[in-house]
């Protein structure tokens, strides 16, 4: 009887509760993952397993205690190659690349692969076109390129004869690095592998590795404004590892890049493109507010706002320079609604719309006072043959890059993301001094005095905010001394 009985429990456990279960399982991961479950766990990748818990054991213990450890998601299912891929190699009887790729991952995280290959993330690379690995010798040199700026940007990575990768170009986990399947970007330039982790991406950290520095002072902004204090105080009910991050749902402590660039906050999706709630590109010498370009294969760009926006359905070029077709344009007035929505979820909207008109006119200022002044005067001396065209072979070309670049970058940044410090004493401060003390001085000495003083009153003399200096009654508080000379002369 009890056997029976028992059997029949046994019965039922696997008529009802196996398949019950496995369609739980299948459907928790559809909700994520677009491959069905049935393609993975390869029986093949065992092996690797096996082997590499002697021969790499932090890193097949860093897998085994993943998301994807626990989904049995294994070695061969990311690695797996085919025999015709340019960067197949033969690896103990199976065929694998090293480099699994956004469009590996994109087998079963289809809208995040789609979203990364759209964003500003992926093109990282066309800003650097001119100092790829390999491909250029300016002042910063081969070697650095490899190590310096093809490690946040992105290389192009080579594959040699036999399937391996060139040193010049990995490793690599660039944001817009060029894989050899064509692809763009590195997952795990955010999701270190081999955990993947969501949390971690969350954490500040997963994005100042990049973010620092001239070109993006955002670690140092981020530190010194009251929402990196507030994370700081508060890191252990940030709830990094939820599975759902929705701002005034699942945490409230404090706004973190994520947050304000990428996160889900209530009527807001989440988006692993970052550049969509910029209203302004904050780089370059003269800053300009630009629209979004999103292209019917939903690739995207940025555009001056100064230029009218392209219609629908009409081809421009995308940044990759293939034309492409106009699907929507997102103008800087949407990006900013979206960016200051976040906002809402923690300070009312005078507040939001006030310090907004704060930053906006910090950009202004440096644009009209500083960046315009500074680029005309550049761009005369260029034309003037007073310059030669090389572009860091004199002192005042330094000069002036530091003033728009290191100096005026981080008062932008500083004045975009709350951060007092890195607007006025590392910005706006330096960038002062550097113009009044440094680049005006500087432009006498190419110019020739008679030259330097009409270029100086017709493009810094001649405005309403240089318009202190010229009066005699009043001494310069910084320099103690007027525009751009050396002494009290
Ligand atoms: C018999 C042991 C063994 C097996 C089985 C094995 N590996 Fe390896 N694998 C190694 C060792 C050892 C290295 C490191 C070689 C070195 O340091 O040059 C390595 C290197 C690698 C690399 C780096 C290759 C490179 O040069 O960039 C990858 C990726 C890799 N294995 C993945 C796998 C996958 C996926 C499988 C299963 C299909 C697998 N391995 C099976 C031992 C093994
Ligand atoms: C979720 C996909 C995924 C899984 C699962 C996975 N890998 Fe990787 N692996 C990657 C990515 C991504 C890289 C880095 C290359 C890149 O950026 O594209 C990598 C790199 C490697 C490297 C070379 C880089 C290094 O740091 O030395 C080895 C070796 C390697 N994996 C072995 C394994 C082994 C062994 C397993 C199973 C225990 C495994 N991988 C599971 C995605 C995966
Ligand atoms: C064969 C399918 C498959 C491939 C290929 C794959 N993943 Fe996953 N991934 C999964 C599954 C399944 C989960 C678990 C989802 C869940 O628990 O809801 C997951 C979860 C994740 C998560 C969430 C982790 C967390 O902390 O909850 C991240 C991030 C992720 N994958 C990134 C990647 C990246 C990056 C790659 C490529 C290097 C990749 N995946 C390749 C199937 C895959
Ligand atoms: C530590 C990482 C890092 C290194 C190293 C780095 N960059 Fe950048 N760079 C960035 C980030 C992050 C941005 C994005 C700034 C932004 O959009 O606000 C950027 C922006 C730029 C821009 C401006 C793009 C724009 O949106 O206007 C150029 C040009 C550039 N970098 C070139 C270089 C070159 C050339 C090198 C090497 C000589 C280099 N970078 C090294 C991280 C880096
Ligand atoms: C710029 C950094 C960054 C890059 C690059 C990046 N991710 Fe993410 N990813 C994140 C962050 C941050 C989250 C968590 C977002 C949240 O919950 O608000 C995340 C979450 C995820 C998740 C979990 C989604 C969920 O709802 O649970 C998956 C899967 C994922 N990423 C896959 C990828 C893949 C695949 C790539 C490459 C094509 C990639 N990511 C590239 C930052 C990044
Ligand atoms: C591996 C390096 C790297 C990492 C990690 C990285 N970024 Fe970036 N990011 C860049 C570079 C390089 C650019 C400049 C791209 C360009 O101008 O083409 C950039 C651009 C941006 C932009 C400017 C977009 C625009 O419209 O100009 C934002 C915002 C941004 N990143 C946010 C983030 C956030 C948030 C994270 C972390 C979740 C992150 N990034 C992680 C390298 C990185
Ligand atoms: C409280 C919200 C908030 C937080 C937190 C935040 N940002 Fe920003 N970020 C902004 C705003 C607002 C702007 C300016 C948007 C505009 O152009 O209108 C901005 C601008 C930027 C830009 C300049 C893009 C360009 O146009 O050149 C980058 C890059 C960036 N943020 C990266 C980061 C990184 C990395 C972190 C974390 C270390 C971070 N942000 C934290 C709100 C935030
Ligand atoms: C998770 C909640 C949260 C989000 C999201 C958030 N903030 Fe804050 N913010 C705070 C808190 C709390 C403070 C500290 C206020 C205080 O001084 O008591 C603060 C401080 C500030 C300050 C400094 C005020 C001062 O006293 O100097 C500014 C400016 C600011 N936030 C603007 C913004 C903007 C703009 C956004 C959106 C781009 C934003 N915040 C997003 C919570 C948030």
């Amino acid at each position: 009887m009890t056997v029976n009985h028992s059997h029949s429990r046994q019965f039922l456990f696997i008529c009802l509760i196996i398949p019950l279960w496995s369609s739980f399982v299948a459907n928790s991961f559809a909700e994520k993952v677009t491959l069905d479950p049935s393609n993975w766990g390869l029986k093949e990748g065992e092996a690797c397993i096996s082997c590499h818990k002697k021969a790499s054991a932090g890193l097949t213990h860093a897998w085994k205690n993943s998301a994807h450890g626990e989904a049995g998601v294994n070695c061969l299912d990311c690695h797996l190659a085919e025999q015709d891929d340019n960067d197949a190699i033969e690896h103990e009887g199976s065929i694998i690349a090293t480099i699994v790729s956004p469009k590996d991952c994109g087998r079963c995280h289809t809208k995040e692969y789609q979203e990364t290959e759209a964003s500003v993330h992926s093109k990282a690379i066309a800003v650097i076109k001119d100092h790829l690995p390999g491909q250029s010798d300016d002042p910063s040199g081969k070697e650095m390129q490899s190590a310096g700026c093809a490690s946040c940007h992105g290389s192009v990575v080579e594959v040699r004869g036999d399937g391996t990768l060139s040193p010049e170009t990995w490793p690599n986990t660039g944001i817009g690095r060029v894989n050899p399947d064509g692809s763009r970007g590195s997952c795990s330039a955010c999701h270190t592998r081999h955990s993947f982790s969501k949390a971690q991406a969350r954490d500040p950290s997963a994005c100042t590795w990049c973010h620092t520095g001239p070109d993006s002072p955002d670690d140092k902004v981020y530190w010194s404004s009251k929402h990196g204090a507030m994370f700081n105080a508060n890191r252990d009910k940030m709830n990094l590892s939820s599975d759902t991050w929705v701002l005034g749902k699942d945490y409230s402590a404090a706004p973190t890049c994520v947050t304000c660039h990428m996160g889900a906050s209530p009527g807001i999706k989440p988006s692993h493109d970052v550049g969509m709630r910029n209203a302004w590109g904050l780089n370059g010498p003269v800053s300009e507010k630009q629209h979004l370009v999103i292209f019917e294969d939903n690739d995207r760009r940025n555009l001056p706002a100064s230029q009218t926006a392209p219609r629908r359905g009409t081809e421009i070029s995308k940044v990759t320079g293939e034309m492409g077709k106009v699907k929507a344009v997102a103008t800087p007035k949407r990006r900013r609604q979206i960016m200051s929505k976040v906002c809402l979820e923690c300070h009312n909207k005078n507040f939001v719309n006030d310090f907004m008109k704060q930053f906006d006119n910090l950009v202004e200022l440096y644009n009209e006072k500083y960046g315009k002044p500074a680029q005309a005067i550049m761009q005369t001396l260029y034309a003037e043959d007073l310059l030669t065209p090389a572009p860091f072979d004199e002192p005042l070309e330094s000069i002036y890059w530091r003033l728009w670049h290191d100096e005026a970058t981080k008062a932008r940044h500083g004045a975009a993301m709350m951060s007092p410090n890195l607007t006025w004493w590392e910005g706006m401060h330096r960038v002062a001094h550097n113009f009044y003390n440094e680049f005006l001085p500087a432009v006498r000495k190419v110019a020739g005095e008679d030259r330097a003083n009409s270029l100086i009153d017709e493009h810094v003399g001649s405005l309403e905010h240089h318009k202190w200096l010229k009066d005699a009654s009043i001494t310069n508080p910084i320099l103690g001394y007027g525009i751009g000379r050396t002494s009290h002369d």
